[in-house]
């Protein structure tokens, strides 16, 4: 029994396929019987393999290589149905969270938003005209609960938490766009709590015991989410409980 409920097989891509989190959604995906195909991309890791899985290339950073992934949805596939965006950044190579503004820099400024909020509006710009016009149709972008104003009360990663406040704010303004074209579509994002990824590791130690997931337990819990989830949910960011998250 799969974990979403479309009453034919669909076809889904999921963006950064290479990444902790993306993984298991294609992974997951890719087990799923209500699925056809999975469209897996990644900048430079690896992806999963598999007989219903696809491999393509996709940098949130070079415009022409999601136009070309986009275009190669269309030709192989006809369009897709659902469309799972888990790629994202918070420290790297001479990037780190800050914890004051006087530790702002705007060239990893520049680059945190470039990867986290730039690059998913221009994964929705390729990939949305791809969505049916009529029928259930998803794209969901990995957001963070950290990106909601409403719930900073700590203040702190002055980046990415303004990255993810701003896609959310693009996921609204999609979501708005999108009812016009397809009264029955859904864009929303996603938390998907406190994964055990790359993206985490230093992050860990204040994380109670039971509420670090895995991958898969992450990946699982938010295809749950997304099958629970209404039109009139469409602009919202929902997290792996289903709850939804204050703007
Ligand atoms: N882990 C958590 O606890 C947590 C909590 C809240 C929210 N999130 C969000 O969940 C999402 C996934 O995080 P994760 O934990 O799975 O992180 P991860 O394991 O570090 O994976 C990050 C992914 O982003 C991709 N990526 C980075 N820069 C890219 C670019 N320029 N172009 C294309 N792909 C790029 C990476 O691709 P390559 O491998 O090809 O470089 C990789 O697939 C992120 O949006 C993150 O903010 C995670």
């Amino acid at each position: 029994m799969g974990l979403l409920s479309f009453s034919e097989p669909i076809r889904a891509a999921v963006i950064g396929a290479s990444g902790g989190i993306g993984r298991a959604f294609a992974e997951n995906l890719a087990a799923d019987p209500a699925v056809g195909a999975v469209l897996a991309t990644a900048r430079q890791g690896a992806v999963p393999e598999g007989e219903r899985i696809a491999p393509l290339r996709l940098d949130l950073e070079e415009e022409a290589s999601i136009a070309a992934a986009a275009a190669t949805a269309k030709d192989r596939l006809g369009g897709l149905d659902l469309v799972i965006v888990a790629t994202g950044i918070l420290r790297g190579p001479g990037i780190d969270p800050e914890k004051s503004f006087r530790q702002l820099d705007s060239a990893v400024m520049a680059r945190v938003l470039a990867v986290n909020t730039i690059g998913p509006a221009l994964v929705a710009r390729h990939f949305l005209p791809l969505l049916p016009r009529n029928g259930r149709a998803i794209l969901a972008a990995l957001s963070a609960r950290v990106g909601s104003i409403g719930d900073n009360a700590l203040g702190g990663w002055h980046s990415y938490r303004a990255s993810k406040a701003a896609l959310n704010m693009l996921i609204r303004n999609f979501a708005i766009e999108e009812a016009r074209r397809n009264a029955d579509a859904i864009i929303v994002g996603l938390h998907p709590g406190t994964v055990a990824t790359d993206l985490s590791a230093p992050f860990r130690r204040s994380v109670a015991d039971g509420r670090l997931f895995t991958p898969d337990e992450a990946a699982r819990r938010l295809l749950a989410t997304l099958d629970g989830l209404a039109p009139a949910d469409s602009g919202g960011v929902f997290a792996y409980d289903g709850q939804r998250l204050p703007d």
